[in-house]
């Protein structure tokens, strides 16, 4: 008989998943998936359409076109305060998901250990598994999250080889502050770990304090492959278009594992990608005024439920502690949501390795306003 490999018997599919077929089932509001449900620049869109024929249907090189590269490069120097050389130090990825999986294959063995800030986007023990690696859980303590040089250095161990640093961070919507990637640099370089960066959310902040890319503080840019994509910036995240880059003698590796992966994102969908990348500041600034209205609408949603949500400064989720609703779980707490209002909700546990302290939920505010709207009005008057 054909055995299930060892590594995959434990990997399971998201409790997401199962609440999307539950709000099916009952006619509820899914605000549980991370799915981005908000439509790209109309821009972008009307010139795919017209230039779509004559923009290059083969293969790209495995490490993207020029134009895409350029374009990242532009853009993280801009926006990010990263210098790189879009030649040597940029592979363009299937999505974030992409880059993420090409740097671990590339740059760490089996039984490797990966530190997780906990609660993490839940994606990542799942990629670990696969690749066996090893998933170290390093617990952040709401309502803050932060990361205490404590919690950093009595998570590691002496099979500890990388961690990974997510900011804005889903689902607490934490950004990390320079402070906190200070401390995360002296642990890195005392350790010697490679830094892995999940910066999708970078251009969903909320404030004036502009992203902070982990690589340009202390002595991460030597240890750090940032990894980011254009699905949550540009609303596309079904064009599956991502990067990862860092230094170049890491980036060489990255490379060949990304080609042997997947050869190359799609080549027509890097022609427009690099379009969008090269959007100004008046877009970036559209988004986020865009996302801090959701974001409001659904926080009073929750206040007038009598629950008390946490007050994200990037990301689009909300992170629920359920406390008040007299339930020890965050498993219980969606329960309950979803039989009073009929709203679907992610528990706390899915971005948890142990049991989270509190019943924690996850929603998503990357909807339509009627969708939100209806949505807070449910929890306003269900619960
Ligand atoms: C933190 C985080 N990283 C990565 C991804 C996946 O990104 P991509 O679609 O670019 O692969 C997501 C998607 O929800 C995410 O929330």
């Amino acid at each position: 008989m054909i055995e299930i490999a060892d590594r995959m018997r434990n990997l399971q599919e998201s409790s997401i998943t199962a609440m999307t077929v539950r709000c099916q089932e009952l006619g509820a509001i899914n605000i549980a998936q991370g799915l981005c449900r908000v439509p790209p620049p109309p821009s972008l869109l009307a010139e795919g359409a017209r230039d779509f024929r004559d923009i290059g249907h083969s293969y790209s090189a495995p490490e993207g076109t020029a134009a895409f590269r350029e374009a990242v490069a532009g853009k993280l120097k801009k926006y990010s305060g990263l210098s790189v050389d879009p030649v040597t130090q940029i592979v363009a990825t299937v999505g974030a998901t992409g880059a993420l999986m090409a740097t671990l294959t590339a740059l760490l063995n089996p039984g490797d250990g990966v530190l997780l800030f906990e609660p993490f986007y839940g994606n990542y023990p799942t990629a670990l598994g696969v690749l066996g690696l090893r998933a170290e859980p390093v617990r952040l303590f709401g309502p803050g999250f932060e990361v205490t040089d404590e919690a950093l250095r009595s998570a590691v161990t002496d099979r500890t080889r990388a961690m990974i640093v997510c900011t804005p961070n889903n689902p607490s919507g934490r950004r990390l502050t320079t402070a906190e990637l200070m401390t995360i640099s002296a642990v890195a370089q005392e350790h010697d770990l490679l830094v892995i960066t999940d910066e999708v959310y970078e251009d969903i902040y909320f404030g004036s304090t502009p992203h902070i890319a982990p690589a340009t503080v202390g002595d991460l840019g030597r240890r750090t492959v940032t990894v980011s994509s254009l699905g949550k910036s540009f609303s596309v995240p079904g064009w599956r278009l991502g990067y990862a880059c860092g230094p170049e003698r890491l980036m060489n590796a990255v490379r060949v594992a990304a080609e042997s992966l997947v050869v190359c994102p799609p080549a027509p969908l890097q022609e427009l990608g690099a379009r969008a990348l090269r959007l100004g500041d008046d877009y970036y600034r559209g988004l986020r005024e865009m996302y801090d209205r959701k974001r409001r609408v659904l926080t009073e949603g929750f206040a007038a439920a009598g629950l008390s949500p946490n007050e994200p400064d990037g990301s689009y989720f909300l992170f629920v502690d359920c406390s008040r609703l007299g339930v020890a779980t965050g498993t219980e707490a969606t329960e309950v949501l979803l039989r009073r209002s009929l709203v679907g909700t992610v528990p706390g546990e899915a971005f948890y390795l142990n049991p989270p302290d509190r019943p924690y939920i996850r929603v998503c505010f990357s909807l339509p306003d009627d969708v939100i709207a209806d949505a807070a009005d449910r929890l306003a008057r269900g619960v």
